[in-house]
């Protein structure tokens, strides 16, 4: 009898046991409020979070990643994305943190394109040309949002609509992201648009990533591998020459894990034009599905970064112009080279580049791409 009991009281406190730890492994997706911006708009924090603690939150001002936070090898769960804890952060000087760019993500140059035979002109905001977008770009204006579950796996839906003639662009412009979170710490990022005239289109995230979490150092330990035999070099304004360069010989050659500092302070024309890593990569790829464009890691924690996506190139970007003025979550004022970006992208200036592949979306054609942030660990170094 006595026994009886015993087993019956363990089954119980087991049944409890794999009760709570189905609990913990449950994901969530909450809305909550987010603050005004100064014109007094409401906006919103919508906070992703997957089965194995991975948390995703975003706002729909500019669409922004506001916080990723994931494991490392130990299990120490750390924010690996520069940012604010408010919006009135994100409404100051800020270089684009984890802001969706558009409508054409980077440069072109001196801030005209011709198309169809018409010549436009947009907004100037880089020297004498025009970047991520002018000066309102898609990073700061309010879209819609909305955060659901989907058969337990989170989602946030933005929609915006640009409209005819906005920063100089032709064309009303809708555009919907989603990021989607799924159980294998997966994060993915879907842009779709349509317009009802000619226009051209460029849209990327700018999320600046540390591995080792944000304000926690620089990221020049941490290894980089980018999966391209060629890149695009710049002339000093960072817009594109033209040519298509070969990496092999050069600092630019990724295609094996590398220290993104080994070879960032060498007497480079590229480099110093650059001021650091600030160029797009032509990605090696076979047709048009997705492909691995890079895979970074940070040995010390154990995590690794893969990013994935349908686009052409990738620009990959050391932090260069952080200057230690912006201070970001927690105070800790960042400094150059204390993150990396890699925005997935068609080649910056490519409206006035026939050669490179085409960013012109016509009425009655879905503008598609999908881009991939895939979080894992491998084992720490000690
Ligand atoms: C991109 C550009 C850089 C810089 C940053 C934002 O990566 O290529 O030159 O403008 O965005 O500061």
């Amino acid at each position: 009898m006595h026994l009886k009991i015993c087993a019956l009281v363990v089954f119980v406190a087991m049944f409890a046991g794999c009760k709570k730890a189905e609990q913990e492994r449950t994901s969530s997706v909450t809305t909550q409020d987010f603050g005004k911006t100064e014109k007094g708009e409401a906006l919103s924090l919508y906070t992703l979070k997957n089965r194995n603690g991975v948390e995703l939150s975003v706002t729909n001002y500019g669409a922004r990643v506001v916080a990723l936070k994931t494991p490392d090898a130990h299990g120490n769960v750390a924010d690996i994305t520069l940012g604010f804890e408010t919006a009135k952060g994100y409404e100051g000087a800020n270089p684009y943190f984890g802001a969706i760019v558009g409508r054409y993500g980077n440069r072109i140059a001196k801030g005209k394109f011709k198309l169809d035979g018409k010549e436009y002109t947009l907004a100037k905001n880089n020297g004498e040309n025009s970047l991520h977008g002018g000066l309102v770009g898609f990073d700061r204006v309010v879209w819609s949002g909305r955060a659901e579950d989907v058969g337990g796996v989170g989602k946030v839906t933005l929609t915006y609509t640009s409209k005819d003639g906005e920063e100089g662009y032709p064309g009303t412009l809708n555009v919907t992201v989603t990021y989607t979170l799924n159980n294998n710490d997966e994060i993915q990022i879907d842009y779709l648009a349509t317009t009802d005239k000619a226009t051209v289109l460029n849209l990327t995230n700018h999320t600046y990533f540390n591995l080792a979490g944000e304000g926690k150092g620089d990221i020049l330990n941490q290894l980089m591998q980018v999966n391209a035999d060629k890149f695009t070099p710049v002339d000093a304004g960072l817009i594109p020459t033209g040519e298509l360069k070969d990496v092999t010989g050069t600092p630019f050659d990724f295609r094996k894990p590398t220290a993104i500092g080994a070879r960032i302070n060498d007497k480079d024309e590229q480099l110093m034009l650059g001021k650091g890593y600030d160029h797009n990569y032509v990605l090696n790829r076979t047709g048009s599905g997705l492909v691995q464009a890079a895979r970074a890691e940070d040995a010390a924690s154990g995590r690794v970064l893969e990013v994935w996506t349908t686009e052409p190139g990738v620009q990959f970007y050391t932090g260069n112009f952080l200057d230690g003025t912006v201070a970001g979550k927690n105070g800790v004022h960042y400094a150059q080279r204390s993150a990396f970006c890699l925005e997935t992208q068609h080649y910056p200036d490519s409206p006035n580049h026939p050669d490179f592949p085409s960013t012109v979306l016509k009425p009655g054609e879905e503008y598609k791409t999908t881009t991939v942030w895939k979080l894992r660990t491998v084992q720490a170094a000690k």
